[in-house]
């Protein structure tokens, strides 16, 4: 990782989970349901979405305290998802950054009820952002809708369930990987741009390079479930072989899927290469989440 960008993440990611926890710890609800929300919540994660919120708003040169709160929302989002992926239903899990996952802790249906609530909450978060005028705000809570929703995350997730009894087909698997990976990064990525007041031209680059980063976030995941440990990764590591899952390596084998996750890079790589204004912090970004190993 650049030291730009190694400068970046350690300036920016104490003010994102402060901004968070607090948003969190203010509301009122049974104690028992904000711990197991704050539970997932504080047991740590990269933090990859509300940092391209604030990245992108910095590449535009903005004040970064509303990318803060709305960064705070697309991963109190992605908490959610992770929490509801875990659940036995679902991906089954046990470990999850690093921790036993949240059902097991607090039983599956205050986990259930844990997702919902961090669904519901970063919607009325997004609604209060006086900072931000009305028509941007109302912008924000129409993106994540969509991103987040049935034409965005959980319609991915659905058709990755489906994905687990028969193998997709490339066209199929990338439908899988732009819709529950990609569209909160679209998210995040696109909000930057609504924060930041980008022209139109700026902003259809950036979801050019959002789409690709989306892929190519995805596609290592999937390698790293093959060639990462448990301990590294912090969640159980070939959980996709033992459950038969349509995966890039499955469908193209590791080099293939290397290959893609290039390929990908390129395409985000030129898609900023059409900004005018210089893309450091975004071009470091895009070779962390190709290279990272967790
Ligand atoms: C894991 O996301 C699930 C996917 C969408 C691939 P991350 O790799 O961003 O997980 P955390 O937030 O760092 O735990
Ligand atoms: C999860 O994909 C994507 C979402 C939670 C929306 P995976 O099932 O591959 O994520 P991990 O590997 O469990 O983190
Ligand atoms: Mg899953
Ligand atoms: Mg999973
Ligand atoms: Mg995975």
């Amino acid at each position: 990782m650049s030291e730009y960008l190694k400068g970046f993440i350690q300036e920016n990611v104490p003010k994102i989970e402060a901004e968070m926890y607090a948003l969190v710890q203010q509301i009122q609800a049974p104690q028992m349901l904000k711990e197991s929300m704050l539970y997932s919540l504080k047991a740590g994660g990269k933090r990859v979405r509300p940092l391209f919120v604030a990245a992108v708003c910095e590449h535009f040169k903005q004040p970064l305290h509303a990318a803060y709160t709305v960064g705070a929302c697309v991963e109190m989002i992605h908490t959610y998802s992770l929490i509801h992926d875990d659940l036995p239903c679902m991906d089954d899990d046990d470990l999850r950054r690093g921790k036993p996952t949240n059902h097991i802790v607090y039983g599956e249906a205050l986990a259930t009820l844990a997702g919902d609530a961090l669904n519901s909450l970063s919607f009325g978060i997004l609604a209060r952002l006086d900072s931000v005028d009305a028509e941007k705000r109302i912008e924000l809570i129409r993106l994540l809708s969509e991103t987040a929703g049935a034409q965005g995350m959980v319609g991915g997730q659905v058709l990755d369930m489906d994905g687990e009894k028969r193998q997709l087909n490339l066209t199929e698997l990338e439908q899988v990987h732009v819709n529950k990976t990609g569209a909160l990064l679209r998210f995040s990525i696109e909000s930057g741009a609504i924060l930041s007041g980008a022209t139109i031209e700026e902003r259809q680059a950036l979801i050019e390079y959002a789409h690709h980063i989306g892929l190519a976030f995805q596609i290592q995941d999937d390698i790293l479930d093959i060639e990462g440990t448990s301990e590294q990764l912090g969640k159980t590591a070939g959980k996709d072989i033992a459950s038969d899952k349509s995966t890039y390596p499955a469908l193209l084998t590791l080099e293939g899927a290397k290959a893609k996750l290039e390929e990908h890079y390129e395409k985000a790589i030129a898609a900023l290469n059409t900004l005018q204004s210089d893309s450091t912090l975004l071009l470091d970004f895009a070779t962390y989440i190709v290279q990272r190993n967790n």
